[in-house]
């Protein structure tokens, strides 16, 4: 089968590193067109220039980055200095990437590549959806060459990261996820019900940092400082692995169990501002909008290492 014609929209961020570095090494399945950053776990510029570390790490300067969007469209930025590190990126050392980010701005260039695409492409968001909603209203018509959006983000059973029912994505820029959601014409989200299933445990990073090379050193470095995080924030053993779990949905969809659904978000309520509403009360033919509910982490982490191998 070609590769897959995608597009990364991140803001990395230390799960978004790991979730490129996995992009990066599958060029057989994701045809990676560009990767956009937009203003989420840190600034708009520490993203954009984080995801040049990571290519560079990757080896992939064949991927172009672009620079986007520098705060939510209606609501105040929020970061996540806290969980991610002053650079974004943890306790990973790296040198100034010799090569930056493109001129254009992030959301021109999502309208001009998909389309000019010749196969619809796949969006992946894996931070606030402020880009993508962007590219849609200012275009409509990409919709239609939108294969599928594939969003980290929202929380159901598992309750919010943030606040008692929201999830950061979500709630660090709602509106956006709210227009995501209405224009785009697939959407599959990947939320906190399934991200909290896959756990970073040190036996995984122990085994992922025993394969040697670069790449499966730096993945297993992000995803001990996580792990370090989460456990002082009494939020268990392991970091969830949120942002690659797109990745790995797209690289092997047998591992995860998706429903149809609709999904509402919160935009008013400054109590529950940013939960997302899921409603299973619908059928595949009604909605072209699915839940992620479950997933095999040991299937998932498998999956990680084969692709970190050097
Ligand atoms: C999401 O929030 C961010 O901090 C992570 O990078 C991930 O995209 C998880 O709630
Ligand atoms: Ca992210």
């Amino acid at each position: 089968m070609p590769a897959r014609p995608i597009l990364i929209d991140c803001d990395p961020g230390v799960d978004d590193a790991v979730a490129l570095l996995l992009a990066f090494a599958a060029p057989d399945a994701l045809d990676i067109r560009a990767v956009t950053t937009v203003a989420g776990n840190v600034s708009a510029g520490l993203t954009a220039r984080n995801a040049c570390v990571i290519r560079a790490l990757a080896g992939r300067e064949d991927v172009p980055v672009f620079a986007g969007c520098t705060r939510p469209m209606v609501r105040a930025p929020i970061e996540a200095e806290h969980f991610h590190g002053e650079s974004g990126l943890g306790a990973l050392a790296f040198d100034a990437p010799a090569r930056g980010p493109e001129t254009e701005h992030a959301v021109n260039a999502i309208v001009r590549i998909v389309s000019e695409a010749v196969q619809p492409v796949t969006l992946v968001i894996t931070g606030p959806c402020t880009n993508v909603a962007l590219a849609l209203l200012l275009a409509p018509g990409i919709a239609d060459n939108i294969a599928e959006v594939v969003v980290m983000g929202g929380a159901r059973s598992e309750g919010g990261n943030v606040t008692a029912s929201a999830e950061y994505n979500i709630f660090a820029d709602p509106h956006a996820a709210h227009v995501v959601l209405t224009m785009a014409p697939a959407v599959t989200v990947l939320g906190l019900d399934v991200t909290h299933q896959i756990r970073a445990t040190a036996p995984r990073t122990a085994a992922l940092a025993g394969l040697g090379g670069a790449r499966a050193a730096a993945a297993a470095n992000l995803l001990d400082f996580s792990s370090e995080v989460t456990r002082a924030w009494g939020q268990g053993e392991g970091a969830p692995l949120h942002d690659p779990a797109t990745i790995a949905w797209l690289l092997a969809p047998h591992l995860f169990t998706a429903r149809p659904a609709r999904i509402a978000v919160e935009m008013s309520s400054p109590i529950t501002l940013g939960h997302t509403a899921v409603d299973f009360h619908v059928t595949a033919a009604e909605t072209g909008v699915r839940w992620v509910t479950d997933a095999d982490a040991e299937g998932v982490f498998s999956l990680l290492n084969a692709r970190m191998a050097p």
